[in-house]
């Protein structure tokens, strides 16, 4: 039975989660809204860096309905420093559409919870699984990766015809478990996050090394393949940190684009990295907020550097100061704010880390 290497895997993974010990406070829930809660702060996201957002969720939005209720910027604060923000906003859609649409009940078919905003199909495979016990395979980057290895498959893992061979490996797999689906997803996924690991698995000690493909053939460090190198964009940011006073200038980031619903001081972005206070003074940005008043550069603030998926941020923050008499907008998307009230905002990190480096920053606890 175990000579087929399907079984094999499947009987080998089981006996290697009975003996893992990864206590995780969302192992063993049953609410779906709380499980739910943690695959969304999950996603993109190692579970030492994530546990403290979640209990902080759980703590303060301990239902459906007290998440739809709050305010979106308490929402965004308390996710700050998460990343990936465009889960926070979807995720506070999702809590009004089921607490006001769906009358506060959590959907419970796969179909049903994929339908909500920001659920992709792992997180609502693995939903489905943990919540419901459904027969749904969670497929991730660590699953392409456990498979890639295990079974030697060099299809890339970034087509159409990788992601269809892998997912439906990986739902054979699960249907072949007799363990129930959601023992089977969380080993999976604690497999692939402590074992099989991208850099450095533990193959000496793997139970599933005598039926694995990669280890036989040293291809381990090949596998899993991506066809694309993703090339990184590089961005060079100019803020404007305009003092009036006790007063800050702050605007509210609405575009499309990276940080939506942060905030952020009024930006002048630059093909390079260079600017001098010339071209700064000439800037759109510059003559419309400041361009009668007698605003003096103070000082420039050292480069800090941010690294997102798909592109570096280079920031420089100028700081600027106004005399009392010159008037600084006050509508959206410009707020003035206290500097002893800054902590309340949610920034991009690369703001907090300037606003740490220049003790401004009061920790909001
Ligand atoms: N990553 C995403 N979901 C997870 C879970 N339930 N346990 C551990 N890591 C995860
Ligand atoms: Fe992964 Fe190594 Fe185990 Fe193969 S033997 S499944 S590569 S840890």
């Amino acid at each position: 039975m175990t000579d087929n290497p399907k079984n094999a895997f499947v009987t080998g993974l089981a006996q290697w989660f009975a003996q893992s010990h990864r206590p995780l406070p969302w192992k063993g829930e049953k609410d779906p809204y709380l499980i739910w809660l943690s695959e969304i702060i999950l996603q993109q996201t190692r579970v030492e860096q994530g546990l403290p957002y979640f209990e902080r969720f759980r703590e303060n939005f301990p239902d459906v309905q007290a998440l739809a209720d709050a305010p979106e910027d308490l929402i965004m604060k308390n996710w700050e420093g998460l990343g990936y923000y465009s889960r926070a906003r979807n995720l506070h859609a999702a809590a009004k559409h089921v607490a006001y649409e769906l009358g506060g009940h959590f959907p419970d078919t796969y179909e049903g919870i994929r339908a909500l905003k920001g659920v992709g199909p792992y997180t609502a495979a693995a939903i489905a699984s943990f919540a419901y016990e459904l027969p749904r395979a969670v497929v991730d980057g660590n699953v392409y990766r456990v498979l890639a290895r295990y079974f030697g498959i060099a299809t890339p893992t970034d087509t159409t015809a990788g992601k269809k061979e892998f997912a439906s490996l990986a739902q054979q797999l699960l249907e072949l478990n007799p363990e129930l689906p959601s023992r089977h997803n969380q080993a999976m996924m604690d497999f692939g996050a402590t074992h099989c690991t991208p850099r450095a698995p533990r193959c000496a000690t793997c139970p599933l090394q005598p039926h694995c493909a990669a280890y036989a053939a040293d291809e381990v460090a090949r596998l899993p393949v991506k066809s694309k190198k993703i090339r990184k964009k590089r961005r060079y940011f100019h803020y404007l940190v305009i003092n009036q006073g006790e007063e800050v200038l702050l605007q509210k980031r609405t575009e499309k684009d990276i940080w939506q619903n942060l905030y952020e001081f009024p930006l002048l972005e630059q093909a390079a990295a260079e600017t001098g206070e010339e071209a700064l003074r000439a800037s759109e940005l510059w003559q419309r907020l400041l361009g009668g008043a007698n605003a003096q550069v103070l000082q420039i603030s050292r480069p800090f550097q941010q690294t997102l998926t798909h592109q570096y941020i280079q920031a420089v923050f100028w700081e600027v100061s106004l005399p009392e008499e010159a008037t600084l907008p006050n509508s959206a998307p410009f707020v003035r704010a206290k500097r002893k009230n800054l902590s309340k905002f949610a920034f991009p990190k690369i703001i907090d880390w300037y606003l740490r480096d220049n003790s401004l920053y009061l920790k909001l606890v």
